[in-house]
């Protein structure tokens, strides 16, 4: 109906499928609506629509929330189309009045914003889920002796909770980039209209806190146009991918019959068609391709986002949809891999060996330096050449004292010492530095980390709170 004054014709049904975004609009639907509210309320104020007439607008608008319309009639451009289709049927003079002021650049910004608010709120949700299961389970396994490797060969004793700390300590470094996007989100566009704002004087201040938002945007052109706030957030999806990707990984490895530290629960895995002793980690499979997936979706929607003069073009509708999936490959990445960490089980036997000598033998030349000053290098020397012994099968008190000499090192220790300082436990409660795998540390790492959780989640529930506030005032005024 809007085309009609400047085109003569209708348009061809499949340049209109071709261009409409009205498929993937479902997930801004009810957001839409509320903008629709907040804008009939504006123009109350403006003073175009009577306090009446606002009213039952607002009521119209609250039963669409109820009974959502079917999207599958693509002669509408879009769901902006279809609300205002709607609500014209229902009351002809407030439709008419509906785009005074609002375009549907500014109000699609308004949308998103509103929508990735509550999917950043979501998103927050599965990240807490994932790092309190990471530290429950540290904290569980704080003294569970377990192999750290690097160049995937055994470095060190450690424990499986270090590890799981490890990882939850990745993902906490995100919250600082989760709050941000939060931020970015909470900006209201509305009142810029479609490109450069309007002589309506709409109120912008009352249409932002009637929708909840924290602030309003600072120039039109950059708030209906800008789609930086999308790759921000697709750009944090990729992030915790990144994590999850490399957790997979490593529980593919571990959980192979060739390492044999780790157990995945049979509930996700799969077993071969034709092999039928195999227990396949396909959850985890699937979970370590979730970083190029997320990677895809970021690099088609900064291509388009690039390839964009100043004001709004019908490109950008594209890039909307993979925020949508980013979001949606991301939050199911992390419930799984939450459940994966909560059931799994760890072949504590074979873990304890993986750290049996020579893996801590670092700890003998320590020893040598530490109380009787041995220059390290030297000690180094030795450690290595016992560590080739133990490989071979060949070290007994004859050998490591011959061992001894042949490195120059003079000092009365015995194989028996030596022994007793590579024992995993003794290692393990024997690292000094904070940070370090000792259970004592990674235990009071632990707690700060709960604390630090527990402070994210009182930021997101008052924003929360406040948004979902707003929009029941907006909804329910009478
Ligand atoms: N469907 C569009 C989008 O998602 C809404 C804005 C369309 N604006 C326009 N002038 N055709 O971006």
């Amino acid at each position: 109906m809007h085309r009609a004054g400047r085109l003569e014709k209708g348009m061809d049904e499949e340049a209109a499928r071709y261009t409409s975004s009205l498929e993937f609009d479902r997930e801004i639907l009810e957001a839409v609506i509320y903008i629709n509210m907040a804008h009939v309320r504006l123009l109350e104020r403006v003073g175009v629509l009577s306090e009446q007439e606002a009213r039952e607008a607002v009521a119209l608008l609250g039963k669409l929330l109820e009974s959502p319309p079917m999207l599958d009639r693509h002669e509408f451009e879009d769901i902006h189309m279809v609300v205002e289709d709607w609500l014209s049927r229902r009351s002809p003079r407030v439709g008419s009045m509906l785009a005074l002021g609002k375009s549907r650049n500014d109000a699609v910004v308004a949308a998103i914003k509103l929508r990735l608010k509550q999917r950043v709120a979501q998103l927050h949700e599965s990240i807490d889920e994932l790092c309190a299961t990471l530290l429950k389970q540290a904290e569980r396994e704080a003294e569970t002796i377990f192999p750290v490797y690097t160049h995937l060969q055994r470095a060190a004793p450690a424990t499986f909770g270090f590890i799981l700390h490890g990882y939850a300590t990745r993902l906490l470094k995100l919250y600082p980039h989760l709050r941000l996007v939060y931020e970015l989100c909470d900006e209201s566009p509305l009142g810029s209209a479609a490109v450069a704002g309007t002589s309506v004087p709409l109120d912008r201040e009352y249409a932002a806190q009637l929708l909840g938002f924290g602030k309003i945007s600072d120039n039109a052109l950059e708030a209906t146009a800008s789609r930086d706030f999308i790759i921000e957030s697709i750009s944090l999806t990729l992030l915790v991918a990144l994590i999850l990707s490399s957790l997979a990984e490593e529980l593919v490895l571990y959980s192979s019959e060739e390492f044999s530290l780790l157990e995945l629960p049979d509930e996700l895995s799969a077993t071969s068609s034709i092999m039928p002793q195999k227990k396949n980690p396909v959850v985890a499979e699937i979970t370590r391709t979730k970083v190029w997936e997320v990677l895809g979706l970021l690099s088609t929607a900064l291509g388009i986002a690039a390839r964009q003069p100043s004001g709004y073009s019908l490109d950008l509708q594209q890039i909307t949809p993979k925020l949508w999936k980013a979001l949606d490959e991301t939050v199911s990445a992390l419930r799984l891999t939450t459940k994966m960490i909560e059931n799994l089980s760890i072949n504590t036997a074979r873990s304890a060996e993986a750290c049996k000598p020579p893996t801590g033998i670092v700890e003998v030349a320590n020893h040598l330096t530490l109380n009787y000053g041995v220059p390290f290098r030297k000690a180094h020397n030795l450690a290595g050449r016992l560590s080739r012994l133990i490989s071979e099968g060949k070290l007994t008190p004859e050998t490591f004292q011959q061992t001894l000499q042949e490195a120059g090192v003079s000092v009365g220790i015995t194989l028996e010492d030596a022994l007793q300082l590579m024992e995993p436990r003794r290692v393990i409660h024997g690292y000094k530095t904070r940070g370090s795998a000792n259970p004592q540390y990674v235990k009071t790492a632990v707690k700060q980390a709960f604390q630090e959780l527990e402070r994210q989640r009182e930021w997101f529930l008052e924003r929360r709170r406040k948004m979902e506030n707003a929009l029941a005032t907006l909804r329910e005024a009478e």
